[in-house]
This record gives structure tokens, sequence and C-alpha cells, in this order.
């Protein structure tokens, strides 16, 4: 274990060798700003000040060339040759819910939601606490760095694991994940993300899952159904699809007994021809453009969860802020 020093602060966190200097932090209960986990969004950048550190992933696009001159690294990406000192703007926002923890799970079943979105589960050695709409990395034996991906569950804490993951072409973590045999082991570090249910918040709930980002919004959906007196009036899903193909979701909500007097599900679909007659309650356009009409002014008095594709997201942002939605009621996941 080396020690990592917070420059002007007293504070200081163990990062074993193997560890992140981010997800070492995050275990210790510091408040690390980051995001994605996954070297995308660079959240998570710091100032090395003293030591040494090693880079697992160097084509990272978080960092720029600038960072590197101005000696600032990926905190999900670089792991302690020895003791270190770094600079860091600590949030308390970022403060983990439930420190993460890493454990090796067993693939135990899959089920197909749609042709290319399928539910995937493992049961982990020692149980994880997560709350609902937070996401974990997996680590596959032969595939370079972790892959995020989102609880599908109410929280809590157990050691059955379910992710609903679309297939990407060519993409080497849904490849081995979409052909993998039941038995095989992986290993898996969570809970993170900062999207979870914000259980006393008094404001009726707009969830936005677009194409993959189905699982955090299913796991919010069901969390906040479950809560004993929940504190709004009506919950809203909005499912933003490719094609009629790739719409799901609304058999998961009907499970849930609230639903039926609290829920509301729409669909969209962005790509589909226009002679096709959609299925009862589709619309079409592109998921953003839905929220808006259907909530325009309302969203500011909404707590709103989205997750998805960047662009999805962006839009998302643009749209709330147009609409002075105040930003302490927006929770998200950006998918990169
Ligand atoms: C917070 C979050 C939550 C997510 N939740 C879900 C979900 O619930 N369901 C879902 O289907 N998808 C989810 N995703 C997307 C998912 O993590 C993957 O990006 C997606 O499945 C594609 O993975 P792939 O390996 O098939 O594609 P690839 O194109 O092979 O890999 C893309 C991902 O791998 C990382 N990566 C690529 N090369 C390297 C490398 N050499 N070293 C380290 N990292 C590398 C990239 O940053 C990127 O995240 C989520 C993403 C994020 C950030
Ligand atoms: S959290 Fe490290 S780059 Fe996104």
């Amino acid at each position: 274990m080396f020690q990592i020093q917070i420059e002007g602060t007293t504070q200081h966190f163990s990062c074993a060798p193997d560890d992140t200097v981010l997800r070492a932090a995050l275990r210790a209960g510091i408040g690390f700003p980051y995001e994605c986990n996954v070297g995308s969004c660079g959240n998570c950048k710091f100032e090395l000040i003293e030591g040494e550190l090693q880079n697992t992933w160097n084509e990272a696009p978080g960092l720029s060339e600038k960072d590197r001159t101005k000696n600032r690294w990926l905190g999900c990406q670089s792991q302690p040759c020895g003791n270190a000192r770094i600079k860091l703007r600590e949030m308390a926002h970022y403060q983990p819910v439930h420190p993460p923890i890493k454990t090796p799970a067993r693939f135990i079943s899959k089920r197909e939601i749609t042709h290319d979105l399928h539910e995937f589960s493992f049961e982990c050695e020692s149980p994880l606490t997560f709350s609902s709409g937070q996401y974990a990395l997996i680590h596959f034996a032969g595939v370079a760095g972790p892959r995020a991906y989102s609880m599908s569950q109410e929280g809590g804490s157990g050691t059955r694991i379910d992710f609903q993951v679309r297939l990407i072409p060519g993409g080497s973590g849904t490849n081995k994940l979409f052909t993998m045999p039941v038995g095989e082991s992986v290993q898996i570090d969570g809970p993170f993300g900062m999207a979870y249910l914000r259980e006393d918040a008094p404001r009726d709930i707009l969830l936005v899952g677009g194409g993959s980002g189905l699982a955090p919004m299913i796991s919010l959906a069901r969390g906040a159904l479950a809560l004993k007196t929940p504190p709004f009036k009506n919950i809203h899903f909005i499912y933003g699809a490719r094609e009629s193909r790739d719409i799901c979701g609304l058999d998961m909500l009907n499970e849930l007994p609230l639903w039926k007097t609290l829920g509301h599900y729409t669909s969209v679909v962005s790509n589909a021809p226009a002679d096709e007659v959609l299925p009862e309650g589709t619309q079409r356009g592109f998921v953003h453009e839905v929220v808006q009409t259907l909530h325009g002014q309302a969203l500011s008095n909404m707590e709103i969860y989205f997750a998805g594709p960047a662009l999805m997201a962006q839009a998302m942002i643009k749209l709330l802020v147009d609409q002075k939605v105040p930003m302490s009621q927006v929770h998200f996941d950006q998918f990169y």
C-alpha cells in the first residue's frame, strides 16, 4: 500500500499498486470529483506534486497534451509507483454514499430484453451496497480497462447484481459479455455515480433513458416506488429508442405495485419509417424534444434523472438549462 497525501490538507489515503488514485480515494470516503470512471470525461483530473505514477491507458480521451505538460493526471487511470502528493479540489458532493469495494463475481444467467439489449446477472463473493441509479465497473479477463454498467435492481445490499447491457458492434467489453459462458468469473468494483435516488425530494420524478440508459432508470423507478411514503405524486418514464423493436421497459415497470397509480410511460423512436404504425403511446422524434413537449415549464418543479449516449445527455442538459431547472434537481450519467 502507498500513501497519497492531498496537498494543502491533512488528508491522505492508502492506495494499492493495482488500484487507481480515484477509486482508492473514494474507498477512503474522500470527495474526489469524477463522473465516468473510464478515462473519457476528464472530471477526475488532478495535479501530481511529488512522487511517481503510471497511466493505465495512455490514450484516454479525458486528458489532453496540455494537461500532460502541466503534470495533470486522470484519477481513474493512474496507479501509484510509491508514495505521492497530489493537488485536488475536493468536493463534498462526490463523497461516496457507499464506499466502493472490489469483489470477484460469477456470471449466473442472462435474459433477452430486446434483440440487442440483454440483462446479465452476477453472483458476487462479497455483498455490494448501492443506491438506486448507481453503477459498477466490470473487469473482464482479456479486455483492456474496466467497463461501467448501471445496476438495474432497486438499491440495497446483496450479492446478486443485474446489469442491462446493449451490444455494441465491435465493442470488446460487450462482445465478451454477450458470449460469456455461465460460470465465468469477472471482477466487480462499485458502487459509483452521483445519479442516485434522492429519496426525500418532494417533487414529481422524471426518468429519461436513451438506448443503453435503461438500467439506471429502471433501478430508480424500482427504488422510488418501493419507498414507504413516496414524497411525489407522479413518476414519468420516457424511453428513447431508435426503432420500434428497441422499445422496452414497460413490462418491468408494470410489475411494480405502485406504478399503476403513480406511473406514466412514454416511448420515443427517432428512426422509424414514416409509414410505420407505431405501438400505442409511442412518439416520433428525439427524446429531449418529447420531454420538452410533454413537460415544458413543469420541468423546473421536477426531480430529473437521465442516462444514455453523450449526445442525448448534452441535448437534455441544454433543454434543462433553457428551462431554468435548478441543477440541484438534475442527476445524470453520460455513457461514453
Ligand atoms: C457511468 C456509465 C454507465 C454506463 N452504464 C451502461 C449500462 O447500464 N448499459 C450499457 O449497455 N452501457 C453502459 N455504459 C457504456 C459501457 O460502459 C460501455 O462503454 C459500452 O458497453 C461499450 O463497451 P465496449 O467494450 O463494447 O466498447 P469499446 O468501444 O470496446 O469500449 C468503450 C469503452 O471502453 C473504454 N476503453 C476503451 N479502450 C480502453 C483501454 N485501452 N483502457 C481502458 N479503457 C478503455 C472507453 O473509455 C469506453 O468506456 C455506461 C457507461 C458509463 C460511463
Ligand atoms: S472519471 Fe476519469 S475521465 Fe471520467
